[in-house]
């Protein structure tokens, strides 16, 4: 039996990039050993922006296989597609009668979204978006749910939703799930390369700063090479001061995760700029191109990940089912006559 069960899930649309796999996707592999690990790839939550039908058929096998290239083995974990789970939309309707209007509008990553188009033109799936997460969580009884630090507030979230649902249904109706953030400076938020200032991202940001998983290793090579820095000339440049040198510091936050040691423990190594980004790029291809050789193998056979996903679906189906049954129950929706 597992200890403790988890879920976790990444959107299709836009390429994956290194913030995405140092920040949940590896910690989902080492996850998948020790707890009972529900992966999605959430499609329904890609509808929130524009998108062509024919490209987000392809992302959405294109996410899963490389999934498995980056080491998901669906022997240990439970891989499938939100959208093959009807639950998910169902069990997000409940959480949106169970969610405030005033809390979801205060979510910062709808005002971000929303700042250069304005709220008038947003999706209403944007504004809602929260409400679906927090289904995903919900329905599979998740303990943990490894992400990035930028998913914090939609945790927040999901907990008091979690919690507000037991508070007028019963007590034990839904799991109130943690967060698994890693630590500070070890991948929890991966910073866009030429802003440091800013979280590497799929949707915003140069895209010279974003290091993609599918990214050909020159261009890893050139990106890192020209990671916006300073231009300290004194006799020791690279020292771990996010406040003042936000640029160093991220290449030193990488290169520290990837090695899985401290940010100063690497700073102590360089007395330069240009060897610390070598030995950088060089530690980025290394953790890379493994991923992207089996992709290529894997790729070969879509039918094979369409059968993961499929089997994947039907597991996570019945999960989904009993909780969202549990949930009716609760809020007194009659069952259909048995
Ligand atoms: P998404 O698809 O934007 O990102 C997938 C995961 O990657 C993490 N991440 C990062 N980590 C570190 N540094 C970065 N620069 C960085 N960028 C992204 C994210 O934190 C995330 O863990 N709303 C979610 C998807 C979702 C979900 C869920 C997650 C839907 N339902 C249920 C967990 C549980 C999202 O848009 O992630």
């Amino acid at each position: 039996m597992h200890q403790y069960r988890v879920l976790s899930g990444i959107q299709p649309t836009g390429e994956p990039h290194l913030g995405n796999l140092l920040g949940a996707v590896r910690w989902w592999v080492t996850d998948q050993r020790e707890g009972d690990c529900f992966y999605c790839v959430v499609d329904l939550h890609g509808l929130t922006v524009a998108g062509d039908p024919a490209e987000r058929r392809a992302a959405s096998i294109t996410m899963a296989t490389l999934l498995l290239a980056a080491g998901l083995d669906p022997e240990s974990c439970t891989l499938f597609l939100q959208s093959h789970v009807a639950e998910h939309a169902q069990m997000a309707w409940l959480l949106e009668c169970t969610a405030s209007f005033g809390e979801l509008r205060r979510m910062t990553q709808f005002k971000d979204k929303t700042a250069k188009g304005g709220e008038e033109a947003a999706r209403v799936g944007l504004f809602t978006y929260p409400c679906l997460m927090a289904a995903d969580i919900v329905l599979y009884d998740a303990d943990r749910v490894p992400v990035g630090d930028d998913q914090r507030q939609h945790l927040e979230l999901t907990r008091n939703l979690a919690q507000r649902f037991n508070a007028r249904y019963g007590p034990d109706v839904f799991v109130v799930p943690d967060a698994q953030i890693p630590p500070p400076g070890r991948g929890a938020r991966v910073m866009n390369l030429q802003e440091p200032d800013r979280k590497m991202s799929k949707s915003a940001g140069s895209p010279q700063g974003v290091i993609g998983l599918m990214d050909d290793p020159k261009d890893i090579e050139r990106k890192v090479r020209r990671a916006v820095t300073d231009a300290d000339d004194g006799p020791d440049p690279v020292r771990y001061d996010p406040a003042a040198k936000p640029g160093v510091s991220s290449l030193l936050e990488l290169l520290a995760t990837l090695e899985g040691v401290g940010p100063d423990d690497v700073a102590d190594r360089y007395t330069r700029y240009g060897p610390l980004k070598a030995d950088l790029a060089a530690a980025v291809v290394a953790t890379i191109e493994p991923i992207q050789a089996r992709f290529r193998e894997l790729e070969k056979d879509p039918d094979h990940v369409r059968r993961v996903l499929r089997d994947g679906a039907d597991k996570a189906g019945a999960v989904a089912a009993a909780t969202l049954r549990r949930a009716y129950d609760a809020v007194g929706l009659l069952p259909p006559a048995g």
